[in-house]
C-alpha cells in the first residue's frame, strides 16, 4: 500500500493506495470512531463490493445505514440528493455519522455535496471504484450535481477525512470507464509533469491490460500531482484551474450531448484535443505536439474528434463555464507539452476555428 497526503493544515488527510483495502478495518477505524455509519453506492456497485464494505465496518463493531441510488450521471441531480437526505434523516443520522461514498466520481461527488450540507456538515470519506475516481474526482474536495443548464454548477468544496482506494475494484470496470479514467491521468503529464506523461506514452499498454504495477504507479502519481496542487489553491484562485484543460470543451460536449452520452472521460480527451488545436493557433504548441496528444488518446480508446454540436451552442454552453470571470471566458491551454497556462483574452477567430474542427457524429 502506497499513502499519500493532501496537506491542508489541519484538515490534510491521507489517500491510501492499493490491492485489497476494502477488507482492511484499521484503515478506516480512525476516520469511522462511532457505532455508525451511512454509506451512499449505487445499483451497478452495491452488489459487487457493499456487502464487503459492510463486513469491514461490522468487524470495529460500526453498523451502517445505506443507500443505494441509481445509476447513471443523469442521475447526479437535485432529485438524487434528496433521496440522500430523505435517507440520512428517516434513518436519524446524526451530525457525528460519517458519509461513506462507495462508487465513482458521481456517488462521490453526490455524497461529498451531501456530507457539506447535511446538518450543515458530517464527516466524509471516499472509497472510490472507478479509475477516473480513484486518480481524480475523490481527491480535492470538489462536490457537486449537474444543472440543467450546466455541469456540476451547484456544489461546495468539502474535503474528505480519508480516501482508500482499493486497487482490486478495477478488475469489475468496464474498458470504457477504465479508457474515462485514463483521460484524467494523461492530463496531469500534459499540465505539469512531462516525465510523467512520457512514462504513459512507454507504459500505455500496460495500463490498458489492467497491469497491476502500471496501475498503481499512474493512480499514485496522478494523486501526488492532484494532492500538490489542492494543497497549493484549494479554491481554485489560481492554479487549481489548470486541473480544468480540456474540461471547457468536454463539459460543453457532456452537457449538449446530454448528460451520460458521453463519459466525462470521453469529453476531457476531445476537449482537450480541441484546447492544443487551439494552443497551436496561438503558436505556442507545433502541429507535431498536437498529433503527440492527439496519438496518446487514441491509444487509450478516447475519442479525440469532438461532435459537431454547432459553433453557437458550443459558445453558448462554454459560456456557463465555472472559470468564466466579468463575462469572459477563459481558457487551460498549454505553452508547451507538460505546462499549462490559464488564458483570458484568446481571439474569437481563433476559438471558432478550433470550434469548426468540431466532426458530425458518425
Ligand atoms: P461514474 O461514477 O458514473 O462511474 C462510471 C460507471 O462505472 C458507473 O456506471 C458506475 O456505477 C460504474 N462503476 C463504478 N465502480 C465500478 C466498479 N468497480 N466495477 C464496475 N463498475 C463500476 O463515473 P466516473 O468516471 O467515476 O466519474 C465521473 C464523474 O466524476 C462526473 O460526474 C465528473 O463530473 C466527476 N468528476 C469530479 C471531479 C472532482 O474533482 N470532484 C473530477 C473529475 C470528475
Ligand atoms: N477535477 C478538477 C479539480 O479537482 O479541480
Amino acid at each position: 500500500m502506497q499513502t499519500l497526503t493532501v496537506g491542508l493544515g489541519e484538515r490534510s488527510y491521507p489517500i491510501h493506495i492499493g490491492s485489497g483495502l476494502l477488507d482492511q478495518a484499521s484503515l478506516l477505524q480512525h476516520a469511522v470512531p462511532k457505532k455508525r455509519a451511512a454509506i451512499v453506492t449505487n445499483t451497478t456497485v452495491a452488489p459487487l463490493y457493499l456487502e464487503r464494505l459492510q463486513l469491514t465496518l461490522q468487524s470495529i463493531g460500526v453498523s451502517s445505514v445505506t443507500v443505494i441510488l441509481p445509476d447513471g450521471e443523469i442521475y447526479k441531480n437535485s432529485d438524487t440528493l434528496n433521496l440522500i437526505y430523505d435517507a440520512l434523516l428517516t434513518n436519524r443520522c446524526e451530525r457525528s455519522t460519517p458519509l461513506i461514498a462507495l462508487g465513482g466520481g458521481v456517488i462521490g461527488d453526490m455524497t461529498g455535496f451531501v456530507a457539506a450540507t447535511y446538518l450543515r456538515g458530517v464527516p466524509f470519506i471516499q472509497i472510490p471504484t472507478t479509475l477516473l475516481s480513484q486518480v481524480d474526482s475523490s481527491v480535492g474536495g470538489k462536490t457537486g450535481i449537474n444543472h440543467p443548464l450546466g455541469k456540476n454548477m451547484i456544489g461546495a468544496f468539502y474535503q474528505p477525512q480519508l480516501v482508500l482506494a482499493d486497487t482490486d475494484t478495477l478488475n469489475t470496470l468496464p474498458d470504457n470507464e477504465l479508457a474515462s479514467g485514463l483521460a484524467e491521468v494523461i492530463k496531469y503529464g500534459l499540465i505539469r509533469d512531462l516525465p510523467f506523461l512520457e512514462w504513459l506514452e512507454l507504459n500505455m499498454d500496460k495500463l490498458l491490460a489492467r497491469d497491476t504495477a502500471a496501475l498503481q504507479y499512474a493512480i499514485a502519481r496522478s494523486c501526488q500531482n492532484k494532492a500538490e496542487v489542492v494543497a497549493a489553491d484549494e479554491r481554485e484562485t489560481g492554479e487549481r484551474a489548470l486541473l480544468n484543460l480540456g474540461h471547457t470543451f468536454g463539459h460543453a460536449i457532456e452537457s449538449g450531448m446530454g448528460f451520460g452520452n458521453w463519459l466525462h472521460g470521453e469529453g476531457v480527451a476531445a476537449g482537450t484535443v480541441m484546447a492544443a488545436d487551439l494552443s497551436q493557433r496561438l503558436g505556442w504548441i507545433s502541429a507535431q505536439d498536437v498529433s503527440r496528444i492527439r496519438t496518446l488518446f487514441e491509444r487509450a480508446r478516447l475519442p479525440v474528434e469532438a461532435p459537431d454540436l454547432g459553433v453557437e451552442k458550443y459558445l453558448d454552453l462554454m459560456g456557463l463555464d465555472k472559470k468564466v470571470e466579468g463575462g469572459k471566458m477563459r481558457f487551460v491551454l498549454l505553452k508547451q507539452v507538460g505546462r499549462a497556462v490559464v488564458q483570458g483574452d484568446v481571439p474569437e477567430k481563433l476559438l471558432r476555428q478550433t470550434l469548426e474542427i468540431a466532426k458530425p457524429e458518425p
